[in-house]
């Protein structure tokens, strides 16, 4: 296991006035573990993330059982870090925001206990957090990225690798789901691909290096778009591919990996952006925001800055995948919206975005 502390300056400790808000945000909804703290929002005062990567590689994916032992060894020292970094103590933090769900049961529980056993013994309040609500606020953590061009209404496309939503944002935590994926999430289906190719796991990156020397147009794959519709499907296309590495196996031909890897990857890139535009311009959104693990792929931010011609905000890279800043900054606006979660709070897996405005 690997620990990455995000390159964040640690603020000089000074006097807290009462107008600061200041919000430990912990993430634990997959395989990474991850504590940060936040002044007022955006302004982030640590971040630690400690990923399972290297462990789940050997099983090429992520073992559920296994992440959430690995939870419970890592979490107190991440948090622990994260309030060094920040200078400050637990009572010097106003509240507590943590991933509520969706994820894995086991990953979500070790989390939210831990938060609200550190709720317990402070005496600070305990936030559920939606996981995707943490995605879309990556974008709202003050950092070089300009994010002053993000204006409401924001047509938001979360794509990661458990989720591909096309979101309408009117105003803060006020959201509309336009659609999902109806079968795989992008990055679940960069994850098999990969797989099917021999590339190492997370299949993202590996399919995204692999494509650099590759023929996008070398293979003509399925894309799913059905106008007016704003789901997504991409289990036909991951069979697609299937279907291709037989043919040419039964054809003893060896696999061009390259080609079939940025085929791939255009043919999700194509429906990604065309989508998502649409969507945009049918709702007459004045800014796109693009999160979520599948954000940090090259060629799909590539092709949303060629072919929007609304702003379209990214977050940077450390961002894009799970984190706990993107957590702090939603409790924070949670925080003023008067939320508060009882210690009876439980996870919920399968929370659906519709129903959490
Ligand atoms: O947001 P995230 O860390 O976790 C979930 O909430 O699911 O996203 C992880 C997913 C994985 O499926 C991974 O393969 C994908 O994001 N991913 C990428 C890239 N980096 C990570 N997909 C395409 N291109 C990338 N560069
Ligand atoms: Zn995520």
């Amino acid at each position: 296991m690997s620990e990455k502390e995000l390159k964040r300056q640690p603020r000089s400790p000074s006097v807290k006035t009462t107008q600061i808000l200041r919000i430990l945000g912990i993430e634990t909804s997959c395989d990474e573990t991850a504590a940060a703290v936040t002044e007022n929002g955006g302004k982030p005062l640590s971040s630690v993330v400690a990923s399972q990567i290297d462990f789940h590689a050997q099983y090429g994916g992520v073992f559920p059982e296994m992440a959430s032992r690995q939870h419970i060894l890592t979490i107190y020292s991440v948090i622990e870090q994260a309030l060094k970094q920040a200078h400050l103590s637990l009572q010097e933090i106003d509240a507590i925001a943590v991933t509520r769900g969706p994820g894995l049961p086991g990953s979500l529980l070790v989390g939210l206990n831990v938060a609200k056993g550190l709720a317990l013994a402070s005496g600070k309040p305990v936030i559920g957090i939606h996981h995707i609500e943490g995605h879309i606020y990556s974008a709202w953590v003050e950092t070089d990225t300009a994010t002053s061009s993000l204006q409401f209404p924001i047509l938001a496309l979360i794509v990661s690798g458990g989720h591909t939503s096309l979101i309408l944002i009117n105003a803060h935590l006020s959201y509309r789901l336009l659609g999902q994926t109806l079968d795989d999430a992008a990055g679940e289906a960069f994850d098999k691909v990969a797989r099917l190719l021999n590339l190492s796991y997370p299949g993202g990156p590996s399919i995204e290096k692999a494509a650099q020397g590759g023929n996008p147009k070398a293979f003509e794959f399925p894309r799913a778009v059905q106008k007016d519709a704003w789901n997504f499907s991409f289990s036909g296309l991951k069979t697609a591919v299937l279907y291709q590495i037989r043919k040419l196996e039964n054809k003893h031909i060896s696999l061009p990996v390259a080609d079939l890897a940025a085929s791939f990857q255009q043919a999700v890139v194509d429906v990604l952006v065309g989508k998502t535009l649409n969507a945009a311009q049918t709702f007459q959104a004045k800014s796109v925001l693009v999160a979520g693990g599948v954000s940090a792929n090259k060629a799909l931010r590539e092709q949303f800055l060629i072919r929007s011609t609304l702003p379209v905000i990214f977050p940077p890279l450390d961002l894009c995948t799970d984190n706990a800043l993107m957590v702090a900054c939603a409790g924070y606006y949670r925080y003023l919206k008067g939320q508060r979660d009882g210690l009876d709070m439980d996870a919920m897996p399968t929370w659906q975005l519709a129903s959490f405005t």
